[in-house]
């Protein structure tokens, strides 16, 4: 049997282990310095390591999100180390939302400095939360009594899919052909989406999903999570700093200021993302905010599927073929966004 100095001595590795991808978030922004350095240099495939480097932090995020969902016991410092990885695994739109609020406070070049600041708070914050709490065993929590707060996130969702989403990703596929093509799908939707009627309910409708899916998330924070569950809330998590990212970029940053916020002003054209070293962390932001949109839609389809009591084998097989068929589609919108052209 394992002595209680050991399973201590244990939960201290894994303590450690889970704040290993909040450490490598710190130096997330010269991961993208260097991808854009090597890059631009044309050292193509050390780029692409360094690219590799970028994703590792979501990615370990996840992995760690994933570990920690599936633990037996719930302790303490288990809900502490999730919320801390749910912050890390929605680190690239982090990192654009602080460089434009940084931006519009005239406070430039100190990006990095500021980002690595904020961690260091982050990581002593949770640190000492987690020394004061450690062991701290807490009971396994249903979400069950959410129930009605899912009904009316979903509902939003669909009208927000309805009425704008499904048409605003469908614009982007066109930049594949071209910023013209692009714009004329615009100026076509834009006569529904900006009318005087629509636009207000539909930002009304994008914060209530925000707040209503930070609520939801936290009521999923102690309890056991599977893969596509740790899927849904870490994507929901980051659709949340996504949407208040590009929301504040598009109306404050741009709109506010009499910018037109047209594909070439969304992908930095001509020069395109990968040549401005500000512009480049769009990409991971970008790359991601889409992909995981399409996985938030279908483990949202999956509880639907459970709900109506479908076999969990079949919702899940339903969910993961929609995550991969969605994935081509984003591919497409983020080659477009990077200046691929057919
Ligand atoms: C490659 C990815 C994306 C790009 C390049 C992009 C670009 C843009 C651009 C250029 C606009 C301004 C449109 C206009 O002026 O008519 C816009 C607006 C908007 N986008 Fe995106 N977008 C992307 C993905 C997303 C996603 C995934 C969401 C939601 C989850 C989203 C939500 C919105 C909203 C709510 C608006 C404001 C619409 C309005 O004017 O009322 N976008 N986006």
């Amino acid at each position: 049997m394992q002595s209680a100095a050991s399973r201590a001595s244990c939960s201290r590795v894994s303590v450690c282990l889970h704040l290993v991808p909040a450490l490598m978030a710190v130096g997330y922004p010269w991961y993208l310095a260097m991808f854009y350095r090597l890059h631009s240099t044309k050292h193509i495939a050390e780029a692409l390591l360094t690219l590799a480097l970028v994703f590792a932090v979501p990615g370990g995020a996840f992995a760690s999100l994933y570990a920690l969902g599936r633990t037996e016991t719930l302790r303490f410092e288990g809900v502490v180390l999730r919320r801390l990885t749910y912050v890390t695994f929605v680190s690239p739109s982090l990192f654009v939302i602080l460089g434009v609020f940084l931006y519009l406070m005239k406070v430039n070049g100190k990006d990095g400095q500021v980002w690595v600041g904020l961690w260091l708070a982050a990581l002593c914050g949770t640190s000492l939360t987690i020394l004061g709490h450690r062991g701290e065993v807490l009971p396994v929590r249903s979400h069950e009594h959410m129930r009605p707060v899912r009904v009316m996130h979903g509902i939003a969702a669909l009208v927000i899919l309805l009425v704008f989403l499904v048409a605003h990703l469908v614009n982007h596929t066109f930049g594949v052909i071209g910023a013209e093509a692009h714009r004329e799908v615009m100026l076509i939707l834009r006569i529904i989406y900006r009318s005087p009627f629509v636009e207000p309910v539909l930002l009304t409708l994008f914060f209530f999903q925000i707040v209503s899916g930070l609520v939801l998330a936290e009521s999923r924070m102690g309890s056991r999570q599977g893969i596509l569950d740790v899927l849904q809330t870490a994507s929901g998590a980051y659709l949340a700093v996504f949407i208040a990212s590009h929301l504040n970029a598009v109306f404050v940053l741009a709109r506010y200021f009499g910018t037109e916020t047209d594909y070439a002003w969304a992908t930095a054209l001509p020069d395109g993302m990968l040549a401005d070293p500000w512009d480049v962390r769009l990409i991971p932001h970008y790359a991601l905010g889409v992909w995981l949109l399409f996985a938030h839609i279908a483990c949202g389809l999956r509880m639907v599927l459970l709900a109506h009591r479908v076999e969990k084998r079949k919702a899940d097989a339903v969910c993961w073929a929609l995550v991969l068929a969605s994935t081509l589609w984003s591919a497409v919108i983020i080659a477009g966004a990077v200046g691929a052209r057919v």
